[in-house]
């Protein structure tokens, strides 16, 4: 896997660091009370867990697959939910996690199918933020990293299925992404 990775973009240690304050903001941020935390299969399952386990608190955790890429480098302009059941979020609070925002389709669409199942209120958090003109008009709450319009892997992040479990974010080499 290594040797397909141009230069590696965030290291582990510097992720690590920045998890500590993204929890502790999330910590601070959400009223007392349930928070049903949503984490968007399969990218941010890498974040999430991490993440999830500096917030000393009771939550509890549903998982959405939907899809926007599928496998390219390129997003599809559509979103798909993937799943037969939809959490029930009524009334709640939460937390919807993702990998990336891109052209900001997913979070948008998600979010919005959220507040329509009824949740009290939706907040996003996502690793990464590319610094580039979003389709739909949508921010995430709580960002890791504001990285460049740059396709990345590693940390939950793939190409094609592969490189997710690289612990940290790197810059694909032209030559592995064939
Ligand atoms: P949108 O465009 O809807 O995209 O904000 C969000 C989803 O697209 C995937 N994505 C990427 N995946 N490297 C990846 O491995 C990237 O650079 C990248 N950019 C977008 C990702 O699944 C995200 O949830």
């Amino acid at each position: 896997m290594k040797k397909d990775i141009e230069r590696v973009l965030i290291d582990e240690a510097v992720i690590e660091h920045r998890l500590d304050s993204m929890a502790k903001e999330i910590e601070e941020d959400f009223p007392a009370g349930p928070i049903i935390v949503i984490i968007l299969l399969k990218g941010a399952l890498v974040f999430a867990a991490d993440l999830l386990r500096r917030i000393p608190r009771e939550l509890s955790i549903e998982c959405l697959n939907v899809a926007s890429y599928h496998g390219g480098l390129e997003s599809s302009g559509t979103v798909d939910f993937l799943d037969r059941h939809f959490p029930e979020v009524k009334g709640m609070h939460v937390l919807l996690l993702d990998d990336i925002l891109d052209t900001g389709r997913t979070l948008a669409a998600v979010a919005q199918r959220l507040k329509q199942e009824g949740a009290a209120a939706v907040h996003t958090g996502v690793l990464l933020a590319k610094d580039k003109k979003r389709a739909t008009d949508v921010k995430a709450d709580y960002v890791g990293f504001q990285i460049g319009d740059e396709f990345v892997v590693g940390y939950g992040l793939d190409y094609k299925g592969k490189y997710r479990n690289l612990p940290y974010v790197g810059i694909l080499k032209l030559s592995a992404a064939t």
